[in-house]
């Protein structure tokens, strides 16, 4: 089995993971995986349908048996959800789904085996992945940015919608979002992409 080396990349909407994530990706000639489109394809899924959210069992059983790829189109069973997972409904229902522990457990296991299978390392952002999916990461990097940039960045999302998600994932019972006690911190606001690249390489450096 290859042991495959991962940076983790946690952090709230709007922190600049997805961003940093492929670009720290490409530069290491790492694999990229957006975990937030998985869940996102799920709730895309159950929206489509007519799964009511919070059932919670009914919701189980759809991501147990769903195909998800998310590069370079996010598909759940063949179908381009790539435009629609970024709709408003989604980014409702997405909490909820994503507070799931059934859906959860069948996402995290999904999360190791693409990661057990990439040639060289992985990049894998979300807000989990230093916490519990990937506890023994090489690295793992929590980003934060201030809430009116934030707001900024995620630009058709309002601020409230922002904030009610965040609220929603920092607080569940399952695999909050939380920094990692080993994660090094970094806040991305007025700060160049390239200058938050840098401190990421430099830290993997020190590993
Ligand atoms: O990163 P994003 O905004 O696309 O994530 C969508 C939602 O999925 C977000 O509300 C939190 C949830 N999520 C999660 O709970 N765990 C992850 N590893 C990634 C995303």
């Amino acid at each position: 089995m290859t042991i495959s080396r991962v940076v983790a990349i946690d952090g709230p909407a709007g922190s600049g993971k997805s961003t940093i994530a492929k670009i720290l990706a490409d530069r290491l000639k790492w694999s990229f995986l957006d975990t937030g489109a998985m869940y996102r394809a799920v709730t895309a899924l159950a929206l489509r349908e007519g799964i009511d959210p919070l059932d919670t069992a009914a919701v189980a059983v759809l991501a147990a048996k769903s195909q998800i790829e998310t590069i370079p189109s996010v598909l759940i069973n063949g179908v381009d959800v790539t435009v629609e997972i970024r709709q408003p409904e989604v980014n409702h229902a997405v909490s909820i789904i994503a507070a799931n522990p059934q859906v959860r457990a069948a996402m995290v296991e999904r999360q190791r085996e693409w990661s057990q299978r990439q040639p060289a390392g992985t990049v894998v952002e979300g807000r989990d992945i230093g916490t519990v999916v990937f506890p023994d990461a090489v690295l793992k990097v929590y980003l934060t940015a201030s809430p009116e940039e934030r707001a900024r960045r995620r630009g058709d999302e309002s601020a409230a919608s922002i904030q009610r998600r965040d609220d929603i994932d920092s607080s569940r019972d399952h695999s909050p979002l939380r920094a990692d006690e080993s994660a090094v911190l970094i806040d991305t606001t007025n700060k160049e992409i390239e200058t938050v690249i840098e401190e990421i390489v430099a830290c993997l450096n020190l590993r």
